[in-house]
């Protein structure tokens, strides 16, 4: 189905079609919490997605709603983009799977894309950022034969044991201890993992110095989720890893893609030994890569298996011929003269009138993000560190941002919001207005 559902505007209706019921009676049945993973919303404002179209989507009782969310930013390209369409029924017809061997899109797309990463000698693809995340540090193990991890306090790279610490604590860390994120990690995982404040040099420099010879790899956000590096941070970070012997591995799972075809790589102006991959690429088909240094990538050699220093990196779906045939597409669209620029002005535009309402309605918010990435925060300055984020009233804010879901507008509340390439000034229009309502609503209570 791909023709609008309702003619009355953005936003809720409050009616809900019995199919719409019958799906969230049938979810609640088959799956924990009626929620396909970790993200569920209020009862009153969930909803059973229909079909999307560009910025846009609709539930299956007929709301429609402008997407911030984008498939937690997979979909830069905007819904259905017919691209991704042509590409991805095509090379179904040509056979969907062909277990991780060489097959055609795959090596077409490791031609086109290497040349666009400056870190990348080599690229292996993997199926999500996750899947990415954790072999890079195995890769960095290997190559350093040391054991442990650091990781930034309050940045996410995915779902596994060596992701899930302090990614989300609810009290700054005691530094470099790392707090797991959910039940089921091994005490002797987590000791593995030591945690810094980002944007401080002095805090890495010192960790380093204590425990250097024992790391096998800084872990590093350009952007961790809202914050964006302070001038110097991440060049910073790249000196003290080098002078360590630390594999430098750069989690572009969201910058990949959206800041330049070259990432924040390009945007930074920073080399790691590697970086990992995710969401835009496979344009919401799964395909995440691990590219870097020929030295580190090389030990997963298929050819040397059963030598010292081999590296195990495999998986039955990565180098999925649908996905990369899907990647291929998503990088002519990229690759389009303007498209940067583009999307880069319309989320200052988007940040811009964003500001405007809220100062407006006397909000008290701070409107902020880089490039296609817009925050905003009940504070007065742009974070800086995690403790920033834990500092400010999240309740409230979660409180504001369902009521923009209410009033049509899709956030995922106290998470970040995207930018497609398909927002246009109209989209922005609504939103503004629907902001403004949310507001109002949010002032009244
Ligand atoms: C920076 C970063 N790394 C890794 C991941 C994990 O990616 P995935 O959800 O595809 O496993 C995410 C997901 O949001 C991410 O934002």
């Amino acid at each position: 189905m791909n023709a609008p559902l309702s003619t009355h505007g953005i936003g809720r209706n409050g009616n809900m079609s019995t199919v719409e019921s019958d799906q969230f009676v049938m979810a609640s049945h088959a799956l924990p919490g009626g929620a396909l993973g970790g993200n569920a919303l209020a009862q009153d404002v969930r909803f059973v997605v229909s079909h999307g179209k560009g910025p846009r989507f609709w539930d299956t009782s007929g709301n429609e709603y402008i997407d911030y969310v984008l498939g937690s930013g997979a979909m830069f390209l905007g819904h259905a983009h017919p691209a991704v369409q042509q590409a991805v029924a095509e090379q179904a017809g040509r056979g969907t799977h062909f277990f991780a061997y060489l097959n055609q899109p795959a090596v077409e797309l490791a031609r086109r894309v290497t040349p666009l990463l400056r870190c990348a000698e080599r690229i292996r693809f993997t199926t999500s950022g996750s899947d990415s995340t954790f072999h890079a540090i195995r890769l960095a193990r290997g190559f350093t034969g040391r054991d442990k991890i650091l990781k930034f306090e309050g940045a996410y790279h995915g779902t596994h044991d060596y992701a899930q610490l302090s990614t989300s604590p609810k009290r700054s860390s005691n530094f470099p201890v790392a707090q797991p994120d959910t039940a089921g990690i091994p005490a002797a995982v987590q000791e593995l993992m030591l945690v810094a404040p980002f944007n401080d040099l002095d805090a890495l420099r010192s960790i380093l110095d204590t425990h250097g010879h024992e790391i096998a790899a800084v872990i590093i956000e350009p952007i961790q989720r809202i914050i964006s590096p302070l001038p110097g941070f991440l060049a910073g970070v790249r000196e003290l890893t080098a002078r360590h012997g630390v594999v430098m591995i750069l989690d572009e799972v969201v910058t990949g893609f959206r800041y330049g075809l070259g990432g924040a790589q390009d945007y930074f102006d920073v080399v790691p030994d590697l970086a990992t991959y995710g969401k835009i690429i496979g344009g919401g088909l799964p395909v995440g890569a691990v590219a870097g240094r020929a030295d580190i990538m090389d030990q997963a050699d298929p050819a040397r298996k059963g030598q010292p220093g081999y590296v195990y990196q495999n998986g039955t779906l990565q180098g999925h011929p649908l996905g990369c045939a899907a990647a291929l597409a998503v990088l002519d669209v990229l690759s389009e003269p303007g498209l940067y620029p583009r999307v880069f002005a319309m989320a200052d535009k988007l940040r811009a009138g964003i500001r405007e309402v809220a100062e407006r309605n006397g909000m008290g918010l701070v409107v902020f993000g880089d490039g296609p990435m817009w925050h905003f925060l009940f504070a007065e300055a742009p974070p800086v560190n995690y403790g920033d984020i834990l500092r400010t009233d999240m309740k409230r804010q979660a409180a504001l941002e369902t009521e923009m879901i209410r009033q049509g507008l899709f956030v995922l509340p106290n998470n970040r919001r995207f930018i497609s390439i398909t927002h246009t000034d109209d989209d922005l229009a609504q939103t503004f207005e629907a902001f403004d309502r949310a507001c109002r609503a949010f002032k009244a209570v």
